[in-house]
């Protein structure tokens, strides 16, 4: 390898991915593709922490390739698998659970929003996924790991098992600290519906999201529907954050565009919403409907869509086995 960084990224087996998955991940693992050594993986093993019908779960872990190869995501560049296929992460997991403390797992934010106020029902799985998710980056020694905001704890989890891994079996330097890329402007995409929520496929409005796979028309309607205000849009950062929604279409646009938001700003202010909405629909259908034809012509192809996987899964348990034979010798696993 000549560049020793090295990117890793997990995202759960969704059909149905919309704008916010794509901008909030997607998008950014092409851009990384092209300077770096990139794993990207289905993590089929994290949906089950809540219960998954199988075949949906296989229908949904198939379209997340998809979708993965749809937006550019190239199956010879970067190594694209599914978490289950490579056992290797199962197996970490189990040492991580014998490395990481309660006391760390019990301060994770997501699982107290997960598990709400029934937390004796979630499932033990829910409970200690951040350590299967630490399994998934260590286990390539990855150094970054693009993730969204919602995720900053996992990693510095992740971080601390490394740290507590090196030290405990005297291996400084064994595991690297891998550090988040958190993803800038927003990672945070918001519901067309409400700004202060975000984008989601559970929402009830199928009109508080672009999904890709919407139609050009779809878009068209969703984006005219969006709540919006009836003054102009504001000059400067300040006025637009307490009009969330406002906020959140011009986040987009900017996002779309790769630009920056002050850039946004500038041109949209004292202009109507329905200016802006009219920029961005047309921004959202030339950037989302080829995506969009490309998933649903790929989903068709199952054998293709199992051959990358099979693949993928191929030369990543190479990495994958090496590493964890490693921390076999160094735990005393015979
Ligand atoms: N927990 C992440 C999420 O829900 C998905 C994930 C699993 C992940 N393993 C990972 C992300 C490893 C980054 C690295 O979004």
């Amino acid at each position: 390898m000549i560049n020793k960084k090295l990117v890793f990224s997990g995202v759960q087996p969704t059909g149905n991915l919309h704008l916010g998955n794509y901008l909030g991940a997607i998008k950014n693992f092409v851009l990384l593709q092209k300077e770096l050594n990139c794993i990207y993986c289905v993590v089929d093993l994290h949906a089950i922490t809540v219960f998954q019908n199988p075949k949906e779960l296989m229908k949904n872990t198939l379209e997340t390739v998809a979708s993965f190869i749809a937006t550019g995501l190239d199956p010879n560049k970067s190594i694209i698998f599914n978490q289950s296929s490579v056992s290797a992460h199962s197996e970490l997991a189990w040492i991580f659970n014998c490395v990481s403390r309660v006391g760390w797992l019990n301060r994770m934010t997501q699982f107290k929003d997960k598990a709400g106020s029934n937390k004796e029902k979630a499932s033990v799985g829910l409970y200690i996924y951040p350590n299967l998710m630490a399994a998934d980056i260590l286990l390539y020694k990855a150094t970054h790991v693009p993730v969204g905001a919602d995720q900053k704890q996992h990693l510095e989890l992740a971080r601390d098992i490394a740290q507590k891994f090196n030290k405990d079996f005297n291996c400084e330097d064994f595991f690297p600290l891998p550090e988040p890329l958190i993803l800038k402007n927003i990672s945070r995409v918001m519901s067309l519906r409400d700004g202060t929520k975000k984008m989601s496929k559970s929402d009830e409005s199928d009109y508080s999201r672009i999904n890709l796979k919407d139609s050009p028309d779809e878009i068209i309607k969703k984006i005219k529907k969006a709540k919006s205000g009836s003054e102009p849009i504001p000059d400067n950062l300040k006025s637009l954050e307490e009009k969330p929604e406002a906020l959140n279409l011009l986040n987009i646009y900017t996002e779309v565009l790769k630009s920056n938001l002050e850039k946004t700003i500038n041109e949209m202010a004292g202009k109507e919403y329905s200016f802006v909405k009219n920029k961005l629909t047309e921004l959202l259908i030339s950037e989302i409907c080829p995506i969009g034809k490309e998933i649903k012509k790929l989903i068709n192809d199952e054998t293709h869509l199992r051959e990358v996987l099979n693949k993928g899964a191929e030369k990543a348990r190479i990495i994958a086995e090496e590493n964890l034979k490693n921390v076999r010798e160094k735990v005393g696993l015979i």
